[in-house]
């Protein structure tokens, strides 16, 4: 394999809601690459848009995005913060990678079947070429490493299969023009720890999710000190004592979760908790988890909140890291462009 510079890129969609899922399952991870990486952070306004969204709210709930990661301890100097919008050739490549995918693979594609449900012939052309667009988003910066939650992984998996079709397709073009044998890497997930995949506080077999109707079933990363209190103390569990080894968490899918948030918050395993709180009462272990819960999204949550309000500061951190995207987006276009034939300026 031809040897790529390590990247990390990763995107959060502006829809609202952002929870505790969403925190530990990608945020977190971000927060500690940009220590070891070059990192690109991108808050995915064209992919919100595959469903309908509130024009005003939108606007509002990218800024809510671009403070979550700033909260959470990301430096936009040092790494890149910005809105997919603002480069776009995030939507040009995915046109020219729409033309590589095959309709099989995204015919498979489960999160295009959950959110389309029954109602199918009535959904966006956006929304089943969503993943393609995702593709784009990674490949366009050529990103070697992509941290997401489980949810995730299928969509990375086609990003690999799109990669490697372009590659194969043009390979006596891409090494004429002196490329190599590989244009695109194949992006590598990064799916770790106890938490990559958060569950509905309301029922243990439920992804956590942003359009949950219930606010009860989410943390949100702008909850307060009260809401997380009531949310944790009303979350599902089952009647029996935490178990003191893992294997007991099989099949109580409530007590793995909780015990899983615990581990991932205070950055251990799910073993060293129940080592912990093994055979304590759920009131115990959910008196723990409120206060741990509290202390580290409290400041966030508050850091957020001033953030979202001073518009010109997060509009001025995404305009900076768009303007410094785009240059290296527009050099793998105009790649691109020359491995497909095209005639450029
Ligand atoms: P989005 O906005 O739905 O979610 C953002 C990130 O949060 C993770 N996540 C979770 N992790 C653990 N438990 C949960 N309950 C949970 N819910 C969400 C997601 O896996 C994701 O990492 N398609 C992506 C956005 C995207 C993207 C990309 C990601 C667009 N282009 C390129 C990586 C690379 C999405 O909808 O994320």
């Amino acid at each position: 394999m031809a040897a790529f510079k390590e990247l990390v890129f990763s995107g959060v969609q502006p829809t609202g809601n952002l929870h505790l899922g969403n925190y530990l399952g990608a945020i977190t991870k971000f927060v500690t690459l940009q220590e070891s990486h070059d990192c690109i952070y991108c808050v995915v306004d064209l992919h919100a848009i595959t469903v309908p969204q509130e024009p005003l709210t939108l606007t509002n709930n990218i800024r809510e995005v671009t403070a979550a990661f700033i909260a959470s301890g990301i430096d936009p100097k040092k790494h890149i913060i910005f809105n997919q919008s603002q480069v776009p050739e995030h939507a040009e490549l995915a046109w020219v990678l729409n033309c590589t995918a095959r309709l099989g693979w995204l015919n498979r594609m489960t999160q295009f079947k959950e959110k389309a449900g029954k109602d199918r012939e009535n959904v966006s052309v956006g929304l089943y070429a969503y993943p393609t667009l995702m593709a784009a988003d990674i490949l366009v910066y050529r990103a070697t490493h992509v941290p997401v939650g489980e949810d995730q992984k299928q969509h990375l998996e086609l990003a690999r299969d799109i990669a490697q079709k372009f590659n194969n397709d043009f390979a006596d073009s891409i090494a004429s023009h002196g490329f190599g044998e590989e244009f695109f890497p194949s992006p590598e997930p990064l799916i770790q720890g106890p938490a990559t995949r958060v569950m509905s506080l309301r029922d243990g077999n439920k992804k956590m999710s942003k359009s949950d109707p219930s606010d009860y079933s989410r943390i949100n990363l702008t909850d307060d000190a009260d809401a997380i209190a009531t949310k944790v103390r009303k979350a599902k569990t089952d009647p029996e004592p935490l178990p003191s080894e893992e294997k007991g968490l099989e099949t109580r899918p409530e007590a793995d979760n909780l015990v899983g948030i615990y581990a991932a918050l205070s950055e251990t395993t799910k073993a060293a908790v129940l080592a912990e709180f093994g055979s304590a009462q759920f009131s115990t272990f959910k008196s723990a988890l409120v206060d741990l819960s509290v202390a580290k999204l409290g400041p966030i949550g508050g850091e957020m909140k001033r953030l979202v309000a001073d518009h010109s500061y997060i509009d001025s951190v995404l305009a900076d890291g768009s303007e410094r995207a785009s240059v290296l987006a527009r050099r793998t276009m105009n790649s691109v462009k020359d491995v497909l034939g095209f005639i450029r300026r």
